[in-house]
């Protein structure tokens, strides 16, 4: 299940302009800043296959990446980010994608995808705008895996740790989904979890 080989492939405005292939995919999905980015180079073991920043709205575009010839990891856009607050943008304003028309162009349309990774910051508490998410997602029938991220940052003091913010995130879930999607904790920084999704994901694929 280990990656050999990664190659960019193509930036997609909107979703009837991505590859049109039958290899699997995955897509990255969660509000900006979660680590998506840098979730695909931690899989990757590159530093800049994704690029990543400490703003939020760095990825404005669906990003194909050919993993080992044989499928794709798809990095997207965050979701709850109104690049209207942000003052330094750096994308066209043409370039910004209108993120409910792709929610729908994409996720009712991508006939190869196999499963959503959805990225939850596991170092704050649950996130309305995550379960909601979640919860399309799951009304939509597109398969979900949880992957948590940023559990390295331990909170001394006030702040709970990645652990009871993941417990309390799906207690919350449970309200909707009566069974949990699978879920994995990761860490960018560490490597925690890498082996772990990579072998979960290339299990998805041959199904
Ligand atoms: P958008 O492209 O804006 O949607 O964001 P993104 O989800 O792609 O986030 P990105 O990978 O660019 O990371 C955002 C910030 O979080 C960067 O400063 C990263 O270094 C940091 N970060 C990402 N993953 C981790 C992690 O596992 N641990 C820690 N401590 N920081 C992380
Ligand atoms: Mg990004």
């Amino acid at each position: 299940s280990k990656i050999k080989e990664v190659e960019f492939v193509k930036s997609s405005i909107r979703a009837k302009d991505c590859p049109r292939d039958t290899r699997p995919e995955f897509a990255m999905l969660g509000r900006s800043n979660v680590g998506k980015s840098s979730l695909i180079n931690a899989l990757c073991r590159k530093k800049e296959v994704a690029l990543t920043s400490k703003k939020p709205g760095k990825t404005q575009l669906i990003n194909h990446f050919l993993v080992n010839k044989g499928w794709y990891i798809v990095d997207l856009p965050g979701y709850g980010h109104d690049p209207a607050l942000q003052r330094f943008a750096n994308a066209p304003e043409a370039a910004r994608m209108d993120w409910s028309a792709f929610t729908k162009g994409y996720f009712l349309n991508r006939e190869t995808l196999v499963a959503v990774l959805l990225l939850i910051d596991a170092s704050v508490p649950p996130q309305k705008i995550d379960l909601d998410c979640a919860n399309w997602l799951g009304r939509n029938n597109t398969p979900i895996t949880f992957v948590f991220t940023k559990c390295d940052k331990m909170k001394g003091g006030k702040g709970k740790r990645p652990d009871e913010n993941i417990r309390d995130f799906q207690e919350a879930m449970r309200q909707n989904y009566p069974e949990h999607p699978p879920w994995i904790m990761t860490s960018s920084s560490t490597g925690l979890g890498r082996d772990e999704l990579l072998l979960h994901m290339s299990q998805l694929r041959n199904y």
